[in-house]
């Protein structure tokens, strides 16, 4: 049975591993309009104990990012790729990403952002549906067709990247800089995207 209460699928058991492994679905969080997303790859032990994306050591690094930038998590719309926690936390699988992009679509076409940063190598592959080395291309934006929207995308590395290398801290925090001023969201912005200066 598949269920979705607006934004938030309520029952789905499409994935046959990932409904043995989850302990719960994980659904996206912040305002319902949101100008700005962030796109995960899926949840973690964290994020399936908490029931919330981004809650763990990564979540951490998003938020100090965002909070550098005059924002909070409140602020902002962030969700996943797959809802349900992978085994291991391996990479969800082609199918699992499938199964689930029917609900991305939907919470992308209700939220209707300014902007969807892609945190990491799986979602950005996922919405531009080619390969992405994340790492030359972080900070791009690239115009992606989703659904029945055109929807600009944002390229950045994970977070969990900037614990691993510090030389990506930087990087990230650029990326995420870039984003508040596109959005309009930040601080020190007009209130206005620019996205012509990009
Ligand atoms: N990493 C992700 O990609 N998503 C989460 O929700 C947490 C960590």
């Amino acid at each position: 049975m598949e269920q979705m209460e607006g934004r938030c699928v309520t029952d789905c058991e499409r994935c046959p591993a990932l409904v043995e492994s989850r302990s719960r679905i994980v659904n996206g969080t912040g305002p319902a309009d949101a100008d700005l997303l962030f796109l995960g790859e899926g949840p973690g032990a964290n994020e399936d104990e908490q029931g919330e994306p981004f809650v763990g050591r990564s979540g951490t690094v998003l938020d100090d990012a965002l909070r550098d930038v005059g924002l909070a998590r409140a602020d902002v719309r962030i969700t996943n790729c797959v809802r349900c926690r992978p085994p291991e936390n391996r990479d969800p699988t082609k199918e699992e990403l499938a199964n689930c992009r029917g609900y991305l679509e939907r919470e992308l076409e209700l939220v209707d952002p300014e902007i969807i940063v892609t945190l990491g190598k799986v979602p950005s592959e996922h919405l531009l549906d080619r390969s992405v080395a994340v790492t030359k291309e972080a900070g791009s934006v690239v115009d992606a067709r989703i659904g029945e929207s055109s929807r600009r995308v944002l390229v950045c590395v994970h977070p969990a990247a900037t614990l691993y290398d510090r030389s990506q801290k930087e990087t990230f925090e650029e990326t995420i800089r870039k984003a508040a001023e596109l959005s309009g969201a930040g601080e020190g912005s007009s209130g206005q995207s620019r996205l012509g200066d990009y």
